[in-house]
């Protein structure tokens, strides 16, 4: 089966074409000598300018001066290494690097000849005689070095990396010594300091990377090393076989040490591979047009794969942001570095639990007769693995006294066997809307008497009909049913709260209504959606979109959604309603039973259920998808770009007649919207070049996405696909060249056996070129599209698009997609 890359095709093509270099400051220097030293305002900077070196605040807020390495070409301060990555400086003016009297590289702070080095290259038993220099390399290697020939290098912070690994260094084990290099993140965005998460070459002594957190608990590996890739991330393979690819990569295993190695074919490309603050590795390249660096490989993929990264007493969310959520009764422990997405710390108790004499016993025999302490359940947890004593409990109450005879027991699980936990409980992950199921379970959290009887909070209900559960289970249904006739009533109640013709609702009734978030419908570009059913006669179905990452205030969020809301059209999906409550922001939409495009168009054979969409199916949506656009253009009061055309935004009802879903929302998410655009997976290859150029956005840059959807609408594939022999076969390029030729025949989706009017082919296969122009000048109106495919105004025969013809070498697809992941 074909593979499908995350179409990266024109940030990447664009990106190559555009990188070039500034010209380089002849007037700074790139060494430390003694006598000169460096610090304040100065800075090193590489011969050819590439990087500097200097103090610099890794926050705006951030009261600490850290002496670092940094990109001096791009638009974005960008570190790659920082010296005193744990003993920051107050002011840098105070603070020198400087060459010692030992020959050792020094970062001083204050009083030179009281205080100790805050930071030193270390190296022992330099030869008094010889005087050394500092020397800041154009790879971003800072080396210390003999004076006299500064190639023979005594110390080299490309030995010592941060948690960054540049092009040209090396990552591996010193067989002699046993000593690795590791890449440790940083502990927060703003705090270099090592954090517990690593990569490092397995110390064993296989050639596997590992990502590990704390030092111990292994989370990743990459597989051994099979000679031109790693056996657990097949994808880098195009990397190291292909002779197009632009980066070099390999491993040695040598007598002394064993390393990988990798490095750019060509200087412009500015890249660096990363341990993020979320545990996860990082292959990025800075595209200077976007102004941003863009993700081209990643691992884990899931961000809850990353061990404990919610720190205690959290749980991991995917799909969501912020990734964690402190547990019920728990607040988090450093709230400004939990939104700045660092949630190491964890979560503290809002009220303590109550003292116990310490050394209790497990088997409840000195438990304290006062001790009150009660028990929450969280159901849909994947629980800690790390379970510190398993009791033979017969039943779940013998489990429940265990935990509550023990001190130190924090929560417990029962399902068979009693499971206690101690301490911070870790690695917990939310697996209500997540497919995975297999490993979870309901764990036990010990809570503070008081906080499982304060008032006004939903959960304490739930605690309560388990007690009632226990006891008689026919009350249990009794109140279950009025908790749920209660609940009903809440959300009528609110749904006189009505803003313009929108529902405003709480997020309790969006629980409700979506039971929960228990029927995931998909993932979309900016938040997951989920099925629901409003509590109203009919119980209409609605699909509720959970928002992640608006950076909006309440009352523009409001504004945006009510002029969303006024937006009504026959191919554009109905907003119903919204929900705007602390950093919660959902949409609800009218449900659309036939899902989207994508599903249709390359849904696989095997899928029961999804027939061949029709030709002429095909050129209804095609055609009511340019009304819905022509529509949001030019015929609403305001006037809307919708940013993200694609498959996956395209709904069906269930006459398959179009609902155009997701406008607005580009504007509703805030100001970074091309940033979020151009990094999200399944979105860049629709995107118009101007994207990427940075040249204004206009509506033109929808009908350039409209013609990329089209082509795939023709065809029933995806426009990038990766044939079994590997090459990747660009399809808008192959519909171009055969429209001249005058071949559009076999243009058209196999599956449809040649059922198809070859005059309509044509002229969505022209509209589709003419869409796709490099120009924004010569790409059609969305009205002009309508026409033309009602067949209202002639097409006359497009010019192939430049980008089209570029890609159709083979050649650049290999360059330009050997080592993107496949999805
Ligand atoms: C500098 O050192 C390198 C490496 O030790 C050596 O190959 C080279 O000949 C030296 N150059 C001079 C001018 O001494
Ligand atoms: C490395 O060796 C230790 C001790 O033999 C073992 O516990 C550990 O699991 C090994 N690590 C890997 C990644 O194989
Ligand atoms: C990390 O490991 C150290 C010992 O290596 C231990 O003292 C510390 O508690 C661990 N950190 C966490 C958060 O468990
Ligand atoms: C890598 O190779 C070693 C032995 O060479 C083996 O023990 C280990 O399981 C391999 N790792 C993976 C992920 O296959
Ligand atoms: C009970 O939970 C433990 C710990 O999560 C797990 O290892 C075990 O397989 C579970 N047993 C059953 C019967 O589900």
């Amino acid at each position: 089966m074909a593979t499908r890359f995350s179409a990266a095709v024109l940030p990447l093509l664009l990106g190559f074409l555009l990188l070039q270099g500034a010209p380089s400051r002849a007037a700074d220097t790139d060494t430390v000598v003694i006598g000169r030293p460096l610090s304040g305002r100065q800075r090193l900077v590489s011969k050819r300018g590439k990087f500097a070196l200097g103090f610099f605040q890794p926050a705006e807020s951030s009261q600490n001066w850290y002496l670092g390495i940094w990109y001096n070409q791009i638009s974005k301060h960008t570190t790659v290494w920082v010296a005193n990555r744990d003993a920051p400086v107050s002011d840098p003016a105070s603070a020198q690097l400087s060459i010692s009297s030992d020959g050792n590289m020094v970062l001083l702070h204050g009083d030179r000849a009281k205080s100790p080095a805050l930071w030193s290259t270390g190296v022992a038993g330099i030869a008094p005689s010889s005087s050394t220099v500092g020397v800041l390399l154009d790879t971003g290697n800072l080396v210390l070095a003999d004076a006299s020939n500064t190639s023979v290098v005594l110390w080299q912070s490309f030995d010592h990396f941060g948690d960054t690994w540049l092009p040209g260094g090396r990552l591996g084990r010193n067989k002699r010594t046993g000593e690795v290099t590791r890449l440790f993140a940083w502990k927060g965005y703003d705090d270099p300091a090592p954090g517990v998460f690593a990569l490092e070459l397995d110390p064993n002594g296989t050639s596997q990377y590992l990502l590990n957190w704390n030092g111990s608990m292994e989370y990743w590996t990459s597989g051994n090393w099979t000679g031109d890739g790693f056996t657990g991330v097949p994808e880098l393979k195009a990397y190291s076989s292909s002779p197009m690819s632009m980066y070099k990569f390999g491993y040695v295993d040598g007598k002394d040490e064993s390393y990988f190695f990798y490095d750019v074919k060509d200087e412009a490309v500015v890249t660096r591979f990363l341990v993020d603050v979320t545990g996860q590795i990082k292959f990025l390249t800075w595209v200077e047009s976007a102004g941003a660096w863009i993700l081209f490989w990643t691992q884990p993929k899931a961000q809850c794969d990353v061990y404990a990264l919610c720190g205690a007493f959290a749980a991991c969310v995917e799909n969501e942001l912020p990734s964690c959520r402190c547990l019920r009764g728990f607040r988090e422990r450093r709230p400004l570095a939990w939104l700045q997405g660092n949630h190491a710390e964890g979560c503290v108790r809002d009220t303590a639990l109550q003292q116990c004499a310490r050394g209790g016993g497990v088997q409840g025999a000195t438990r304290e007769a006062k001790n009150d302490d009660g028990f929450y359940a969280m159901p849909n947890l994947r629980l800690p693995s790390d379970a510190q004593g398993v009791v033979a409990a017969a039943s779940a109450h013998d489990c429940e006294l265990a935990c509550l005879g023990d001190c130190f027991c924090t929560a417990y699980s029962h399902n068979g066997s009693c499971w206690l936990w101690h301490g911070g409980l870790i690695n917990l992950q939310d697996t209500s809307s997540t497919a995975t199921g297999g490993n979870s379970g309901t764990i036990m959290v010990r809570l503070a008497a008081s906080e499982l009887t304060s008032p006004g909070r939903t959960k304490t209900v739930i605690i309560a009909l388990v007690a009632v559960a226990a006891a008689v289970a026919a009350v249990t249904v009794a109140v279950l049913v009025s908790a749920f006739v209660l609940r009903r009533r809440r959300v009528k109640a609110q749904r006189r709260v009505v803003e313009g013709s929108l529902m405003a609702l709480t997020y309790r009734d969006m629980q409700s209504v979506t039971n929960n978030f228990s029927d995931k419908l998909g993932g979309g570009s900016f938040g997951s959606v989920f099925k629901g059913s409003l509590p109203d006669a009919t119980a209409t179905l609605v699909a509720v979109k959970k928002l992640e990452g608006v950076r909006q205030g309440e009352k523009q969020f409001r504004a945006e959604v009510s002029t969303i809301g006024t937006i009504q059209h026959v191919n554009l999906i109905r907003l119903l309603g919204f929900c705007s409550e602390g950093t919660r922001r959902l949409l609800v939409y009218e449900h659309m039973p036939n899902g989207s495009l994508d599903r249709h168009l390359f849904g696989s054979s095997s899928s029961p259920g999804h027939g061949v969409l029709s030709w002429e199916t095909r050129y209804q949506i095609a055609l009511g998808i340019a009304r819905g656009l022509d529509y949001l253009h030019d015929k609403c009061r305001d006037c809307i770009i919708h940013c993200d055309i694609k498959p996956e935004n395209i709904l069906l009802d269930d006459a398959f007649a179009v609902k155009v879903a997701d406008f607005g929302l580009a504007k509703l998410m805030g100001r970074d919207i091309s940033r979020v655009l151009t990094t999200m997976r399944g979105t860049v290859g629709y995107l118009a070049p101007e994207w990427i150029t940075g040249t204004a956005i206009t509506a033109k840059a929808d009908v350039f996405s409209y013609g990329m959807l089209l082509f795939e609408i023709v065809s029933g594939r995806r426009n990038v696909e990766q044939r079994p022999d590997g090459t990747v076969d660009f399809f808008p390029s192959t519909a171009a060249s055969r429209l001249l030729d005058g071949d559009v025949k076999s243009t058209v989706d196999r599956r449809l056996d040649g059922h198809a009017d070859i005059g309509e082919v044509e002229r969505a296969c022209k509209v589709a070129c003419w869409c796709v122009q490099d120009e924004e000048g010569a790409r059609p109106s969305m009205g002009t599209v309508v026409q033309a495919l009602e067949g209202l105004v002639d097409v006359t025969m497009p010019p192939v698009p430049r980008m089209l013809k570029v890609l159709g070498d083979p050649a650049n697809y290999v360059k330009f997609f050997s080592g993107l992941p496949s999805t």
